[in-house]
């Protein structure tokens, strides 16, 4: 099963205090979010392997830690996912940054791929799925269900807030992908709305509301 990392420093509870906060101004939530993403993005490369190389200080030679392994990609969920991407290539700016865009079919109300752009060496990257509200899980189920179906591996989900509801779906279509939150809220609304949440992700960042 998947692991659930929540990634809850104090900066990141803070900060998302604020993005929470109906207040908050378009410019000032874009901010937030973009400096939660940096912190988010510290988290959860705590793990990527090292490898040891030879570095001569002006001192003398000594063996120095570099990151090895494979190269990362950044895939946000458009379009509210594109609001944290900015902020995790702060810390990794090698990262390349592939699209999904997904709309949910008024009748069959499955998500339907309407734009989908990798990179091109997708493959040989750690994926990074960015979906910064977890609500009913079915966008990003369907974004994994992309990336899957094109034999991608190693995945990872990174979201701001996630409903209890959504973390069920995922682990139950996905079992086999970890999970990085700020936060885990109560539970969704009867307009699939996470709450307390912050609203409409989307809306509150680009302003449309
Ligand atoms: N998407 C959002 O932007 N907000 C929610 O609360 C749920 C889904």
């Amino acid at each position: 099963m998947g692991k659930v990392f929540i990634c809850d420093h104090p900066l990141i509870q803070h900060k998302l205090t604020y993005i929470r906060d109906e207040n908050t101004t378009t410019k000032d939530f874009r901010e937030l979010v973009d400096e939660v993403a940096t912190l988010m993005a510290y988290e959860i490369t705590r793990e990527i392997p090292l490898e040891t190389i030879q570095v001569k200080t002006p001192v003398t030679t000594t063996d120095g830690k570099i990151i090895s392994g494979r190269m990362l990609g950044l895939i946000p969920i458009l379009r509210a996912g594109l609001g944290m991407v900015d902020g995790i290539l702060k810390l990794l700016p090698a990262a390349k940054v592939g699209h999904v865009g997904l709309y949910r079919d008024p009748e069959t109300l499955q998500p339907v791929e309407y734009y989908v752009k990798l990179p091109t060496d997708v493959l040989e990257r750690e994926l990074i799925v960015i979906d910064p509200m977890l609500a009913t899980g079915g966008s990003a189920i369907a974004a994994i269900d992309v990336l899957k179906k094109r034999q991608c591996t190693q995945i990872k989900l990174m979201c701001l807030i996630a409903a209890p509801e959504g973390i069920k779906a995922m682990q139950e279509a996905h079992p086999d992908i970890d999970i990085y939150v700020a936060a885990i809220d109560d539970h969704l609304d009867d307009h699939g709305y996470i709450v307390p949440g912050l609203g409409d992700a989307g809306d509150r960042l680009f302003g449309t509301k």
